[in-house]
């Protein structure tokens, strides 16, 4: 959520779109690198620097007026759905260059902790669920890999304002500590600012979706846009290598009391397909023809339109398992804790 000077408050989607242009490796190509050169990809953005070939990022922004996000046909705060760009154009922003490389690994990259949750005036999260989850996870993270005073590390701490927080001993604490470091205290210590959560009834008009699951809306459904996106954007070798890519992860461990129940469904769809299958379908194919919703194709812009090859004659998916993800090796940080990012 942004708000202005005035108190207006938007709902916003950042896209930072790449100027390198879209490439990727096949599940066999990556399982085969990740064996040779596990620093594959951290090796050719190092080199690329170096070699003052910066990479840049257009930054785009999507707008929504707060009020809007209460009845907007799909409910804007679920992550598997685009906003389509005839309803909120993509505006240009800027450009993010990474134009140096660090030169002290551990100090400026291994100590480097990112979070959803470092906010400056202004901006503030959305009721994005998982957004929500990340404003404590990774500081979370942070604290267990770094210790408690992880922002006095030069490379974290704010550059022209003092570090504050409610931890005063502990690991790694290297500014002298000013008592008293909670809040609400007696002593003319810090204070709370409600102004700038949720507490000050930024998102109240939102209600129920808030605090209790998503309430549906008329276009809220799971099948509509990830439809379209199957089988109007995607070609066919895309399609191939997706259904062998999400084949290849489900058939790599995991138990068969949590596939049995989807196995069920889909045996049951394809026996049958939904009436509301069918519908969505329909949907989606009359919001493409028409040109204003569905899936973004701007988004998926750089994938080629699809090919019209009947199901029949679309390559079969190599081998009964699929491809399997690559192993992570060499990983940089006490990864125990780290759901997958
Ligand atoms: C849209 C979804 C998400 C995106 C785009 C995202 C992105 C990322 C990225 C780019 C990293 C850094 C990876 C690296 O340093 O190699 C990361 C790390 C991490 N993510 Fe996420 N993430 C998402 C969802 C989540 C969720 C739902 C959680 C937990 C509730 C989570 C928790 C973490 C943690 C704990 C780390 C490690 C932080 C650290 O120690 O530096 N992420 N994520």
């Amino acid at each position: 959520m942004w708000v202005n000077a005035g108190g207006d408050k938007f709902w916003v989607k950042y896209h930072f779109k790449t100027d390198q242009g879209i490439d990727f490796l096949t599940q066999e190509d990556a399982d085969r690198i990740a064996g040779e050169n596990a620093d594959y990809h951290r090796q050719d953005l190092f080199e690329a620097i170096r070699d003052g070939d910066f990479p840049t990022w257009t930054l785009h922004m999507q707008i929504m007026p707060f009020e809007e996000a209460r009845t907007y046909r799909f409910n804007p705060f679920d992550l598997t759905k685009v906003w389509p760009h005839a309803d909120y154009p993509l505006i240009k922003v800027g450009t993010m260059t990474l134009n140096r490389n660090v030169t002290d690994f551990h100090t400026e990259m291994e100590q480097a902790s990112f979070e959803p949750n470092n906010l400056v005036p202004g901006i503030g999260l959305s009721p994005d669920k998982m957004l929500l989850a990340r404003g404590f996870s990774y500081a979370d993270a942070h604290r267990a890999r770094l210790g408690v005073n992880y922002k006095q590390i030069p490379v974290n701490a704010a550059k022209e304002a003092e570090v504050h927080s409610y931890s005063k001993d502990g690991v790694g604490r290297t500014v002298n500590a000013k008592d008293p470091v909670y809040a609400p205290n007696s002593y003319g210590g810090p204070a709370a600012d409600p102004s700038r959560t949720d507490d000050a009834g930024l998102w109240a008009a939102d209600g129920d979706m808030v605090r209790s699951a998503y309430t549906p809306r008329a276009d809220d459904d799971d099948f509509g846009q990830a439809g379209t996106m199957v089988r109007e954007v995607l070609d066919a070798d895309a399609r191939e290598r997706l259904v062998s890519n999400v084949a290849g992860h489900l058939s790599d461990g995991v138990s068969d009391a949590v596939l049995a129940p989807g196995v069920r469904v889909l045996e049951e769809r394809r026996r049958r397909p939904r009436r509301e299958d069918r519908a969505g379908r329909r949907r989606g194919r009359r919001r493409l023809t028409h040109g204003v919703r569905g899936a973004s194709l701007d988004d998926a812009g750089r994938a080629q339109p699809r090919e019209g090859v009947p199901a029949s004659r679309r390559p079969r998916r190599r081998g009964r398992r699929g491809h399997r993800p690559p192993r992570r090796r060499g990983r940089r940080r006490a990864a125990a804790a780290r759901p997958p990012g």
